[in-house]
């Protein structure tokens, strides 16, 4: 039997023009761009059109594109029946966004087609309606009726002026962009995969990416951000409670996690064993963003808590380097433009389907069965016994 690649650890499993990761050089490059030439600069509608298209838009393809977006924002009574019904629950974001995007598929006017053409409509169809998921589903939990799209805004403004009912101010929308730039596509993850295993049977693009939501929604995966700020706050609060330094009431937290080998969310990767490249590129936006606001103390008190983490870690697991990951500045970020951590996962959802559907689509074109094999661990040769006769 060939050698297990126990959870697929360096396996390559195709090619892909998307994106690609050096995890020992820490470099992201997504569709050519290095990720710091792109995310800070790049509107989240420019991304995605790079990614579909393999080119940025110009000037008319981008308003054309743009438009398109604003044209399927709205979600149906159907979808917003669900998201009351889930909201009644209380369930949480990642599953009211893989319910709600369900619904989309009841509103495809050509569902049946599976042409290039109609599929790139219908990644319009369904990563435009995202984010008015969240942002409504958000509300509707915190007792607030939705909010209707805005006409003119971009994707990024939109979704906060449906969040916080008006048009936020340039700053958060910049940062909140520059996030969703970073995190809209990353090699072969595991939700990555997901969406592409479920388009590999020829599967439909509404399936493929509710498959992704459910992967994304692990803690191992999308669910570390809110953990990684609820974190920095638990240290913040016990160090000016106690009047101990941050430093000192930092070591103490993170050594009780690791001795009671817990992981720490925002910290280690399967592939980078040096500093996650988006760490910077968001710790960057997030200092923008306290700046901005005059309150540097968050910042800098992150910055503490992430020093003795990584001193811990080190000493931790001196042969296995485990360095800051994307998770902890998302956190930084989206707190900075205002959000809560309960939201953050929902946030690397609608931005990371952009990378979904670019990845489906891909798939449909190289059309391969992903059906990989597995070793048979279990016994051969049983014989029936009739229930009567069993102990
Ligand atoms: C994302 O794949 C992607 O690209 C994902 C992602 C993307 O953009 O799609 O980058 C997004 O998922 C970022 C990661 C978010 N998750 C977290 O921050 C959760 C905490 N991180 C870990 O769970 C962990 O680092 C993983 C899951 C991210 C990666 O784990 P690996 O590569 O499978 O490493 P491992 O589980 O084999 O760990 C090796 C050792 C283990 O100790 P032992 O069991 O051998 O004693 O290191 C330990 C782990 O327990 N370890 C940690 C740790 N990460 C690994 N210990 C404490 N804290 C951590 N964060």
């Amino acid at each position: 039997m060939a050698e297990i690649a126990h959870g697929l650890r360096d396996v390559v499993v195709n090619e892909t023009r998307l994106s690609t990761i050096d995890g020992l050089a820490g470099k992201l490059t997504i569709a050519g761009f290095p990720l710091e030439e792109l995310a800070p600069n790049a509107t989240y509608e420019e991304e995605v059109y790079l990614l579909w298209y393999d080119r940025l838009p110009n000037r008319a393809e981008l308003d054309a594109f743009r438009q398109s977006f604003r044209e399927h924002r709205a979600i149906s009574e159907t979808t917003m029946t669900v998201l009351r019904a889930a909201a009644k629950k209380q369930a949480p974001m990642m599953d009211a966004l893989r319910m709600g995007t369900d619904t989309l598929s009841l509103n495809d006017p050509e569902i049946d087609n599976m042409s290039t053409a109609a599929n790139l409509r219908r990644g319009v169809r369904i990563l435009a309606p995202m984010p008015t998921i969240v942002a409504a589903y958000w509300r509707l939990i915190h007792g607030q009726e939705p909010i209707a799209p805005h006409p003119t805004l971009g994707h990024a403004a939109n979704f906060l002026y449906m969040l916080q009912g008006e048009e936020a101010h340039e700053g958060s929308v910049r940062g909140l962009e520059t996030y969703l730039n970073t995190v809209i596509d990353h090699g072969m993850n595991n939700s990555t995969f997901t969406a592409r295993v479920i388009a590999s049977t020829r599967s439909d693009m509404y399936s493929a990416v509710v498959g992704a939501i459910g992967s994304l929604k692990g803690p191992l995966h999308g669910g570390a951000p809110g953990p990684a700020m609820d974190m920095v706050f638990e240290i913040r609060e016990t160090s000016a409670r106690t009047g101990r330094k941050i430093e000192e009431v930092a070591a103490e937290w993170v050594n009780g996690k690791l001795a009671a080998h817990e992981r720490l969310m925002g910290f280690g990767h399967r592939v980078y064993r040096t500093r996650d490249p988006r760490a910077d590129v968001l710790g960057a936006a997030a200092e923008k963003l306290y700046q901005e606001a005059g309150d540097m103390q968050l910042y800098t008190d992150a910055r503490a808590v992430e020093d003795v983490i990584l001193k811990a870690l080190a000493a931790y697991k001196p042969d296995r380097p485990l360095k800051t990951n994307v998770e902890f500045y998302t956190a930084l970020v989206l707190h900075g433009v205002g959000l809560d951590a309960k939201i953050f996962s929902s946030i690397f959802g609608i931005s990371r389907a952009g990378g979904w559907i670019a990845h489906i689509l891909e798939q449909y074109a190289e059309d391969e069965l992903i059906r990989p094999s597995s070793g048979y661990n279990g016994v051969y040769d049983r014989k029936w016994v009739p229930i009567e006769k069993r102990g």
